[in-house]
């Protein structure tokens, strides 16, 4: 399969907070956000392989900033490394200032999703080359995160994780 970048499956999603979408703060609420990033990283997925994907991991979420009724939003979403079937989709998330059109990094978050056929059956995704520095600062630490995930889910044994043993290690 010919290798894809990152830029082939960037996915950018822009929409405002509404006050249906809030806590009781009248930030918008966690899982509205989760929603929107899991739209984005699939369509991310979907690019790359060009096959229906679906979410097989929430491997990160950082809530860092809160998002007030009203504001824009944009969910910025690429793969950033493809294995065998499985890819990691790394999200950012941006507020854009209504005035200045600044933006400001409100949160991120980290999928995983697997391509499969039409049974289901997890089926391969073409390989990935990371072309700017932080596209490559992602793809070098995507399999430490993918084994921790796998360690977490029970699939995979702690001493299989040499990835992630070396960052401990080292
Ligand atoms: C995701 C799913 C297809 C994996 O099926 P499976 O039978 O476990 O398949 P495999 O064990 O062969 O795993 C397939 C790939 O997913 C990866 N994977 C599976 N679980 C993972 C996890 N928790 N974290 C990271 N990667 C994971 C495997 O490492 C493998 O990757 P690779 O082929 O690139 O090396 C299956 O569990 C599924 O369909 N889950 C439901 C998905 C869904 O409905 N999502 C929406 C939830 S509302």
């Amino acid at each position: 399969m010919t290798s894809k970048t990152p830029s082939e499956s960037r996915t950018t999603m822009t929409d405002m907070v509404l006050p249906s979408e809030t806590n009781a703060l009248q930030n918008l609420f966690g899982g509205e956000l989760l929603a929107r990033m899991d739209r984005a990283a699939s369509i991310a997925a979907g690019r790359h392989s060009r096959r229906i994907t679906v979410t097989a991991s929430v491997n990160h979420v950082a809530f860092n900033l809160a998002v007030p009724v009203g504001s824009v939003v944009t969910v910025e979403a690429a793969v950033s490394r493809a294995y065998n079937t499985s890819m990691e989709v790394y999200i950012d998330v941006w507020i854009e200032d209504r005035y200045n059109g600044k933006r400001t990094k409100a949160n991120e978050a980290i999928y995983t999703f697997v391509a499969v056929d039409e049974t289901g059956k997890p089926t391969e995704v073409p390989p990935i080359e990371p072309e700017t520095a932080l596209e490559k600062e992602r793809y070098a630490g995507a399999l430490r995160r993918k084994q921790l995930s796998l360690v977490l889910a029970g699939k995979m044994k702690p001493n299989d994780a040499t990835e992630l043993k070396a960052l401990f290690t080292q």
